[in-house]
């Protein structure tokens, strides 16, 4: 039996076969949607001979098809980046707990949720990237510093609506307070080169460009461009150097891709072996060497170029935390004018 294709936002799914009437299928919603992930899911599927249907769309279309459909959604899993999506997810009731030795084992405490309702399953670190001929790295230190006049005109970044810059400044909310987050977001918007606009390979271009000096992305942005097959691309990113955030205070904040068992899910243990395998050493050493992100096992080394870059002290703060303050983020921006 066959569910229709469904037509949501512009996004046309292909047809999911309902899960209850097989024993060995399970049904993902997956805002991730790399070639990685892809070769992933038939691995798991080879070991196990579990069925893995995937359907993909944006974290926040994924996340209103679970609350609209409810309980009868045939998603077992859902699948997406930033914690303020897995966050939103458990918030609305459209995950459950679920108790599994090997996911506390394998992920560090800080990457998934305190009640067990989502799981981090790869890093990336949100931090500057600049332009050595005009930058000084002694002249940066923790995000808050951007604020300093001394930066006027020179720092380049994407919307506060974006999620990244949401949770980065979440995060800023949890370890400073509000005043001071405030006070970060009205400096930085003063030194701002540019209108935020683009993504953060957008950000990374400006900066190679001169448009801008510093730049805020997240790490796998800069390893896509240095690992392209485009010689411009490589060219461009070799440019610039990375910068690690705040290594003498909290450390660099840190975001997830991360998964969580749905509500409804009809196929809850083939889930819980899901999630498992893509916490497991195989499985994070795949997601090392093909997406430019960090591991959350802390068993499994980064890769290449992520390697390259060294080791750097990351901001333990529970990602709880990140996803509790995602809202007052959103109202710090918009009385900040961070567009
Ligand atoms: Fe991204």
């Amino acid at each position: 039996m066959k569910i229709g294709a469904k037509i949501l936002t512009g996004i046309t799914f292909l047809s999911v076969a309902v899960s209850s009437l097989f024993a060995s299928e399970i049904n993902v919603y997956s805002h991730r949607h790399y070639d990685t992930d892809k070769i992933l899911l038939k691995k798991f599927e080879q070991k196990t001979g579990i069925k893995v249907n995937v359907v993909t769309a944006k974290a926040e279309e994924l996340v209103s098809k679970l609350a609209i459909e409810g309980a009868n959604t045939p998603a077992d899993i859902l699948i997406t980046a930033d914690i303020g999506n897995l966050y939103e997810a458990k918030e609305r009731g459209l995950l459950q707990p679920i108790e599994s030795k090997i996911l506390e084992a394998n992920i560090p405490t800080h990457l998934r949720d305190s009640s067990k309702e989502w799981f981090g399953l790869t890093k990336r670190a949100r931090v500057f990237v600049y332009n050595p001929q005009t930058v000084n790295p002694k002249d940066l230190s923790d995000y808050i510093n951007l604020a300093n006049p001394k930066f006027k005109g020179k720092i380049v970044t994407r919307t506060s609506a974006s999620a990244y810059n949401k949770s980065l400044l979440a995060s800023i909310i949890a370890n400073h307070g509000e005043v001071k987050a405030q006070n970060f977001v009205n400096g930085l918007v003063s030194n701002l080169a540019r209108n935020p606009k683009g993504n953060d390979r957008d950000q990374i271009t400006a900066v190679a460009a001169g448009d801008g000096d510093i730049a805020i992305v997240n790490t796998y942005y800069l390893g896509i461009m240095l690992g392209s097959k485009v010689a411009r691309d490589v060219d461009t990113a070799q440019s610039v150097k990375i910068f690690f955030p705040d290594q003498k205070g909290k450390g660099t904040h840190i975001n997830i891709s991360g998964a969580g068992v749905t509500k409804y899910a009809k196929n809850k243990a083939n889930a819980i072996q899901l999630i498992e395998f893509l916490s497991s050493i195989e499985a994070q050493q795949m997601f090392a060497e093909a997406n430019y992100e960090y591991p959350v096992n802390p068993k499994v080394k980064p890769a290449g170029i992520v390697a390259s870059w060294g080791s750097f002290k990351e901001d333990k703060l529970s990602l709880n935390e990140v996803g509790k303050y995602n809202k007052k983020a959103v109202s710090l921006a918009t009385k900040g004018n961070w567009k």
